[in-house]
Order: C-alpha cells, then sequence, then structure tokens
C-alpha cells in the first residue's frame, strides 16, 4: 500500500474539517470531489471571479460523498472576516484561490498583488489564529523562471518573470516566517491539466485550449518550433500532494516545506499534440485529423519546464499515479461528456 493509499483509508475512518479555497476552480473543485468522496466535511470559499457553480456542481456529484458534507462561502480572500469563517473550526486549509494569469498580472499588478498576496496572507493569518494543523498552499514553478534545460531542484536559484510569479514567491517567503508553529506547506505545481480546466480563458492551459479547437474543427496552434517543453501533471496527481503535504508529519522548515509537483518527465509540445490527436481520434474518429498552425515564440514563454521531484517522493510519498496517456483519456472523456450534455 502506498502511504497516499493509507491516509485516504486512514481519513475514510474518521471525519476533518477541511476548508478549500478556489473550490470552484479547476484544481478546488477536483479537491473538493476526492475529499467528499473520502467522507470529509468540506469548506469551500470563492468569489467566483474566475471559477463556476457548475464545477462545484460536478464535483459534489462525481464524489460519491454526501452533499450535505460541503458547504459554500461566496466570499472574497481579500475580506479578512471571509477568511476567518471559513477557516473557524478547520483541521486543515488547502489555499488554491488566485488569479492564475500571467498577462493579467502585467495588466493589472494591484489586482494580482490584493488577491495573491493580501488574500494568501489573510488565508494563512485566519487558518493560524484559528489553529488549523496544516495550511497547505498552491505555490507554481512559475517561481523558476527561465532555467537551463534538465529537471529543476526546489533550492535553484529562483527567477520570477511576472508579477504573478512574484506574488507565489513571496508567499512561499511569508508562510516562512508567519505560520508560528502551524504546518505549512507550499507546493509548486508544474502544468496541470484534466476535467474541469477551463478552455474558454487564453490564459488557461495549452491541453484544455487545443481539446476545444479540435472538437470545434479549428486548428491548434503551436508558438515556435515546438521543441518547447513541459512537464504536464494530472489533476488526481495534483489532489495526492495536497492530501499528503496535510496529513504528513514531515514539512518543517526552509527547503522541506516547498516540494516541485510534477511527473519529472519532459513532453515537448509537438508530442503532446501527437498524444491528443491520437486520443480524440480513438474517441471521435475524424475529429483529431486538424494540423497545426506554427506562430513566432511568444516573448516571455519559459523554454523548457520539467521538475526534478525527488524532495516530494521521499519527504512526502508522492509518487505520480497518471501517465500522460491516462490522464488524456480521462480529460477527453469528460470533455466529451459535457459536449454532448451527458
Ligand atoms: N493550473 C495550473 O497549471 C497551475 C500551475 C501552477 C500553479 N497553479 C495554482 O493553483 C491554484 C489553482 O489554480 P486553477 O488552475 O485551479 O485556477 P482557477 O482559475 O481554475 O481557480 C482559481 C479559483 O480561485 C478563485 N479566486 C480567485 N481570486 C479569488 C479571490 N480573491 N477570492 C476568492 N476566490 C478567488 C476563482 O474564482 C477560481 O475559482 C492557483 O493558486 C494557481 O496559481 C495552477
Amino acid at each position: 500500500m502506498t502511504r497516499y493509499e493509507e491516509f485516504c483509508s486512514n481519513l475514510a475512518g474518521r471525519t476533518s474539517r477541511w476548508v478549500v479555497t478556489g473550490a470552484a476552480g479547476f484544481i478546488g473543485s477536483h479537491l473538493v470531489e476526492r475529499l467528499l468522496g473520502l467522507g470529509q466535511q468540506v469548506t469551500g470559499l470563492d468569489s467566483f471571479i474566475s471559477g463556476s457553480q457548475a464545477n462545484i456542481d460536478e464535483a459534489v456529484r462525481s464524489s460519491s460523498g454526501r452533499s450535505s458534507n460541503f458547504r459554500l462561502i461566496r466570499g472574497d480572500i481579500r475580506d479578512m472576516e471571509a477568511c476567518r469563517e471559513a477557516c473557524d473550526g478547520a483541521d486543515f486549509v488547502l489555499h488554491q484561490a488566485a488569479l492564475v494569469s500571467v498577462p493579467r498580472s502585467f495588466e493589472d499588478p494591484d489586482l494580482n498583488n490584493s488577491c495573491n498576496v493580501t488574500g494568501f496572507l489573510n488565508m494563512l493569518i485566519a487558518s493560524r489564529d484559528a489553529g488549523v494543523r496544516s495550511f497547505i498552499f498552491a505555490s507554481s514553478a512559475a517561481v523558476y523562471g527561465e532555467q537551463p534545460q534538465g529537471a529543476i531542484r526546489e533550492d535553484f536559484p529562483l527567477a520570477p518573470l511576472s508579477p504573478y510569479a512574484v506574488a507565489k514567491r513571496t508567499d512561499e517567503l511569508y508562510s516562512n516566517v508567519l505560520s508560528s508553529g502551524m504546518k505549512s506547506v507550499g507546493l509548486r505545481y508544474m502544468n496541470a491539466y484534466g476535467p474541469r480546466q477551463d478552455p474558454s480563458s487564453p490564459y488557461s492551459g495549452v491541453i484544455s485550449i487545443w481539446m476545444d479547437r479540435f472538437l470545434k474543427g479549428d486548428i491548434p496552434v503551436i508558438y515556435g518550433d515546438g521543441k518547447t517543453t513541459r512537464d504536464f501533471v494530472f489533476a488526481g496527481d495534483i489532489v495526492q500532494a495536497n492530501i499528503l503535504a496535510a496529513l504528513s508529519d514531515t514539512g518543517g522548515s526552509g527547503r522541506e516545506n516547498i516540494f516541485n509537483i510534477g511527473t519529472g518527465i519532459p513532453t515537448t509540445i509537438e508530442s503532446l499534440l501527437h498524444f491528443l490527436k491520437d486520443i480524440i481520434g480513438k474517441h471521435r474518429p475524424g475529429s483529431g485529423e486538424v494540423r497545426a498552425k506554427y506562430m513566432p515564440e511568444r516573448h516571455g514563454d519559459i523554454r523548457h519546464s520539467q521538475a526534478d521531484i525527488s524532495l516530494a517522493r521521499k519527504i512526502l510519498g508522492y509518487e505520480p499515479r497518471y501517465s500522460l496517456a491516462d490522464g488524456l483519456d480521462i480529460t477527453v472523456k469528460s470533455f466529451l461528456k459535457g459536449r454532448n450534455g451527458d
């Protein structure tokens, strides 16, 4: 039995109280789904600036848990009272709410700062004051900026290239000095994908955007020569990392409270496209035959991104469970189901 399986089976035997901020978003809704399925009580906090009620409804419906175990607070993490209300009586906090768009963080750095730094601080302080056991938060691989090709370790020099990345790094530093005894762990997600990722935003992940284009018969766009690499991590593995981080005894101070969460496997954008074509073609013959259009590289795009996940493996017992082929298959099926209105 893996550590994750062990933790999940222990959880199923007793009910704890969890807070998920950003519960109406892509990753937050997967956390809600899994925790409800494990019989936990979950409070979601979301302002719906980018999330949707449909994500929450689907998470609750798919969870096989009791919907009465879920409570939603429609509120903003910039409002300290909403944060305190959510954290009151909580055992664990999984903080996911953020404005996720890098371009938007350049256009409106104040909004980025208020949501991604002040909102973070509110949640950190509200969690600490409420005596929660673990505060787990979404950081990002964006804190690394451009790195030489190869796997990135947590102790590599950081070079955040956007206000969004600066905010995520600032959050990590605040968590080091303001947690006062509460366990706090930052997870640097690589490129996440899975069901419920919003394809309508130009800032979404490439997988949801391409799926949408394929199914509409539109041409997917590759910026640059297609040799750019990314470490694509399925939502189910992000959920695993959050639960492990919340429940493990480890995750003290310094380097060991920050972990890369990816698969450790780089995939070129070109090979991603081939994978996706095959899988879409399998489920809906004819739909994956569109050719990609190549456009010039976008300013600010990072060339290579690949996580070294050995620290998360060693300290948290994290082990990715979804290959790219499996994760894409689940994602495509869910996307098609949504399209057909099932
Ligand atoms: N998706 C990825 O590839 C990726 C990669 C690295 C890090 N992350 C981080 O993971 C977390 C979740 O990302 P996601 O992809 O699910 O994004 P998402 O946009 O789908 O979800 C974010 C949620 O936060 C909510 N939110 C935003 N600002 C808020 C505020 N001020 N108050 C209350 N709620 C607010 C939104 O309404 C939304 O439901 C974010 O912190 C993001 O920075 C995501």
